[in-house]
């Protein structure tokens, strides 16, 4: 259901990763962002579109219609809309009808999408991050019952780290090194301390020890709102090999509910298409294990209000009013 009067409008200026690319065929499928609702299809050559999703006639949702050739078929009276949402009413040739078109990218094996702004002469260049000197480890997709700043809260702390993880995370935050430093359009923390013991069934997978020193680093930018995480481990002065780099996305869908697109990168740690077939997998299996209990901690929440004022925060909680500004300056920015 769409919801013009969603506080995150204003973010559909910003590219967004909303689906893997080959989700997307002939069959039309919807989903919501920013509370807008969008219909997305290929049409018979391929190309990708995404309309609003409401037809203008009497409004049947559009993901029930059709695609013939490069147009979408309306299920309920047969309008027509092509990939630029100019609409053909068999009635009524000479009419000029609009469907509102979203921009869409294809990159790193998703569909990128956003909403040309009126007056716009150039296209913003989609968000980019430093990937070639890992392997890609494939991508999740997680959808958080919170809105888009409680579920940003969640991924810039690491305090519960030690209570709500299993594998990633600090055994104490009273041990932990926290640094924090300010930019005008990003926040960047620094955390380090001993690893948390976890099952020893990882072990042998990724060879780190209760013993050895965790360090999570992350910076946030904000259009649109990205974390990128560098986590590496030491024993002693010693790096160990297995590393990892999170990239993850906020897309608020509604008011109260965020979908988070994460992109996973690791050194190569089996040789050929071992790594593909073993490594890679366990590694997005494991840190999808771990995004589901934050998502079933988020689920918990007693209060979906995003104002900070009313909470009694700790010292791994400043960066939040922090986010919060930039958010407020440059991803709600009209
Ligand atoms: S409702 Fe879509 S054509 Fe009538
Ligand atoms: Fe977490």
């Amino acid at each position: 259901m769409a919801d013009a009067a969603c506080r995150y409008r204003a973010g559909l200026q910003h590219w967004h990763p909303l689906l893997r690319s080959t989700e997307l065929g002939r069959q039309p499928i919807r989903r919501q962002l920013c509370g807008e609702a969008i219909v997305l299809f290929r049409t018979a050559s391929g190309q990708p579109v995404a309309l609003q999703e409401v037809c203008p006639h009497r409004r049947m949702s559009l993901a029930a219609g059709q695609v013939r050739g490069e147009q979408l078929v309306c299920a309920y009276h047969g309008w027509r809309f092509d990939a630029a949402g100019q609409v053909s009413c068999p009635l009524m040739p000479a009419a000029e009808l609009q469907q509102p078109a979203f921009q869409l990218r294809e990159a790193h094996g998703l569909l990128w999408l956003r909403q040309p702004q009126p007056g716009e002469t150039v296209t913003p260049a989609l968000p980019h991050w430093a990937c070639r000197d890992l392997e890609p480890a494939g991508v999740t997709f997680h959808t958080v019952p919170a809105p888009l700043e409680l579920t940003l809260d969640n991924f810039t702390e690491t305090e519960h780290t030690t209570t709500i993880h299993q594998v990633f995370g600090f055994r104490s935050p009273a041990e932990v090194e926290l640094r924090l430093e300010l930019e005008p359009a990003a926040t960047k923390v620094w955390n380090s301390g001993p690893q948390k013991p976890f099952p020893r069934l990882f072990d042998a997978f990724i060879d780190i020890r209760p013993r050895d020193r965790f360090a999570n680093d992350w910076v946030t930018t904000f259009e649109p709102p990205l974390t990128v995480y560098e986590q590496i481990w030491r024993r002693g002065d010693q790096l160990r090999r297995f590393r990892l780099r999170v990239v993850m996305f906020f897309l608020p869908i509604s008011d109260t509910s965020t979908q988070l697109t994460t992109l996973l990168y690791m050194p190569r740690v089996l040789p050929g298409p071992l790594h593909r077939w073993f490594a890679a997998p366990i590694a997005r299996w494991i840190t999808a294990y771990e995004l589901n209990l934050d998502v079933k901690a988020l689920a918990q929440l007693a209060d979906l209000n995003p104002q900070l004022s009313a909470k009694t925060l700790g010292p791994f909680d400043k960066v939040l009013l922090e986010n919060r500004r930039r958010i407020q300056a440059l991803y709600l920015k009209h």
